[in-house]
């Protein structure tokens, strides 16, 4: 048996399973970046560019490609400033991030007039054009996502290109009519990896994140087969990196199958933690007699009988309890057999050691 000893690790880079790691390889987005290159040539020369959204499912390379990009510009001297909208509360908030980035300073002091921070993004720009990059748009207040955009469009007094990225193009429906009509970008859309495209992606972290020979083949494809589910990325990696940690506890110099395996519970433990402790304390009771009962097929009224004498309640609410844990995919619920008339009964959806352990966790 191979023993790890001291601080001996299979991690070579262990940075690259990081999900904000940006990678010096993008794979399979040469289109995206062409085309969000080429809208933004303009600004290269002075010119305003035209306004794009990149837009796809997450986890589909959006953030990754519109940063390379921008880097791409600031080697050219183009101003740009990336900005992650889910943590931007007020306009104010919006532009005096870019006052920091452009200016190279904050803001003088709290509560300076919007257009004096206007009047000196401006002065310092020398009529550049500035490249603003709105992360995650659709997660801006309706007031801030109108106002910052019309600022933009109409009165910044320095020439702007946008590149919106959202999830979906739900937040167009937000906009003002008027700013609706004069809000026009070019549309890059981000599809979901295919499989083959995911073991790519994932392939090359493997080799710049592990030391040689250190992942099985057989464990990278389950990881591949996971993830290729619902395309998620992060998800892969988060896997890669768990598996490893797996793999150096059991003092093994291979990350085997099991060590996926182990990471994928983990995942899935944390999950339903999160579900169960949304519950209240009668639902659940209720997912505790149902995971702890030993018999195989549950009646719904053997758990309605223990829960009566236990908490005391009525059959309609102990329906709707089990409504609810049938909605959140805990159990699913099936009328009786043959001969077994209309009783219901409870199949459960995890085994049992999972969600007492779960509920152990809480
Ligand atoms: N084409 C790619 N090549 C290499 N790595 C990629 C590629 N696409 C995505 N990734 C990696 O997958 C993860 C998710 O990518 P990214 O953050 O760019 O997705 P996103 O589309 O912005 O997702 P979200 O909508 O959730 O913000 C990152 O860690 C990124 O490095
Ligand atoms: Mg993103």
């Amino acid at each position: 048996m191979n023993l790890l000893w001291g601080d001996e690790t299979l991690f070579k880079n262990e940075e690259v399973f990081d999900p904000e790691y940006l990678p010096p390889t993008i794979f399979h987005r040469d289109t995206q970046i062409n085309d969000l290159a080429i809208s933004l040539r303009p600004s290269l020369s002075g010119y305003a560019p035209g306004h794009v959204l990149c837009v796809g499912p997450p986890s589909t390379g959006k953030t990754t490609v519109v940063q390379y990009v921008l880097g791409k510009l600031e080697e050219h001297d183009v101003p740009v400033v990336y900005l992650r909208c889910p943590i931007l509360r007020t306009s104010y908030n919006v532009f005096s991030k870019i006052f920091e980035e452009v200016c190279g300073k904050v803001p003088p002091q709290k509560g300076v007039p919007l257009f004096k921070l206007l009047g000196e993004i401006e002065e310092h720009l020398e009529g550049k054009v500035l490249i603003v990059a709105l992360d995650d748009i659709n997660f801006l207040p309706n007031g801030v996502l109108n106002e910052i955009l019309m600022t933009f469009l109409k009165s910044a007094g320095f020439k702007v290109g946008i590149i919106a990225i959202a999830m979906s193009k739900s937040f167009i429906a937000r906009l003002k009519p008027y700013l609706g009509s004069i809000f026009h970008f070019h549309e890059i859309a981000f599809p979901l990896y295919t499989k083959r495209e995911i073991e790519e992606i994932l392939r090359w972290r493997v080799e710049h994140g592990f030391y040689p020979d250190v992942v099985t083949e057989e464990a990278f494809q389950a990881i591949v087969s996971l993830v290729a589910r619902n395309g998620d990325i992060r998800y892969g990696l988060h896997l890669l990196r768990n598996a490893g940690k797996n793999a150096e506890r059991r003092g093994s110099r291979k990350i085997e199958i099991s060590d996926v395996e182990r990471a994928k519970e983990g995942e899935e433990m944390l999950m339903l933690t999160k579900s169960i402790a949304a519950l209240n304390s009668d639902e659940r009771e209720a997912l505790k007699i149902i995971y702890t009962l030993e018999n195989e097929e549950i009646a719904t009224g053997d758990v309605f009988a223990i829960m009566k004498s236990e908490v005391g309640l009525y059959y309609e609410r102990f329906y709707e309890i089990i409504g609810k844990l049938e909605r959140l995919r805990f159990i699913d619920l099936v009328f009786g057999k043959k001969g077994k008339g209309r009783t219901r009964y409870i199949m459960r959806r995890y085994d049992r050691d999972t969600i007492v352990k779960a509920l152990r966790e809480i």
